[in-house]
């Protein structure tokens, strides 16, 4: 049910299953918070419920982890704002799915992360997100009109996270599992003060891939895997069972989007991983770190 909103504040609008980071953020904002009302048909068809009448500027908060029924939703949320008085309407979307197909790597392919950015675009006045999954391109300005894109990041805020998690002089490594890692192993690194290392990975289905070390000495290291996101888990399990291969003290992991599809989490304790840390961009079991101030910083600025 939609609670309370003002007619003049800007108004943050979230769905409930997103309610912590939704108060969190709006907290930091100081900003009133509306809850979506969403109705699910027993077809999979949706109703959603706004509040009846919205202020002119409206910041929507949606991460579109388990994407598909989400899109539907955020354009039933976006075209019902603007028809109740939102003029100025904002996406904050920490995680942004459809990313990793940036192009036809087969012919007849749909490149999904144009289309879905394009979506967005149209939608809002601008879109905020954290570490979306850009390899082959370097802003999402080239995949969403009208510089509308904002893309934040928070391995920094893993960087310092894992520094402080080793208080003394023996620092761990970070290890990137592929070469798509490096920039978070860099920014992590370079936050928390920390060297890295970055992996080859080969990947031949969801749930087959390899991953190949570089040719460093790692015997006796304490190691962090540090990724943007972790979904079926099969990235990190290899890494760290290759890690192990070496002689490695520990592994432990840090990921911005914790998505951890069904047994992700176990097999990564199958694996001997020992803390699995991630920000709440994705609520899961793992959150230590907080986006709430990074997202309010930003959405300041916009
Ligand atoms: C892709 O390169 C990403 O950065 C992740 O490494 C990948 O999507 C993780 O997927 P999974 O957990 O299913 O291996």
């Amino acid at each position: 049910m939609a609670t309370d909103a003002t007619d003049d504040a800007p108004l943050l609008l979230a769905f409930p299953d997103e309610a912590a980071l939704a108060q969190a953020l709006a907290r930091e904002l100081g900003a009133a918070l509306a809850l979506i009302d969403e109705h699910r048909f027993p077809d999979g068809e949706i109703k959603l419920r706004l509040p009846p009448a919205l202020p002119e500027r409206v910041t929507l908060l949606r991460g579109l982890q388990d994407p598909n029924h989400k899109l539907v939703a955020l354009l039933l949320a976006a075209r019902t704002a603007r028809t109740l008085g939102a003029r100025r309407l904002d996406l904050v979307s920490p995680y942004l799915a459809y990313m990793r197909q940036d192009m036809a790597f087969h012919p007849g392919e749909a490149v999904s992360q144009r289309i879905v950015a394009g979506f967005l675009g149209e939608l809002f006045d601008r879109v905020v997100t954290i570490d979306p999954h850009l390899h082959r391109i370097n802003s999402l300005d080239e995949v969403m009109p009208g510089s509308r894109g904002i893309a934040l990041g928070a391995a920094p805020l893993l960087g310092r996270w894992i520094a402080a998690q080793w208080p003394g002089d023996t620092k761990p490594l970070l290890v990137g599992p592929d070469e798509e890692a490096g920039q978070w192993v860099q920014q992590a690194g370079a936050a928390g003060g920390l060297a890295g290392i970055v992996c080859t990975k080969t990947r031949r289905g969801d749930r087959d891939v390899t991953v190949e070390l570089p040719g460093h000495t790692l015997r006796g290291r304490a190691v962090v895997l540090v990724d943007d996101l972790a979904s079926t888990g099969h990235t990190l399990v290899q890494a760290a069972r290759a890690l192990f291969a070496q002689g490695v003290a520990s592994v432990d992991a840090a990921v911005v989007h914790a998505l951890f599809r069904g047994d992700a989490l176990q097999q990564l304790r199958a694996a001997g991983i020992g803390r699995v840390w991630s920000t709440d961009a994705v609520a899961h079991e793992t959150n230590v770190i907080s986006v709430a101030s990074l997202l309010a910083r930003a959405l300041r600025q916009a």
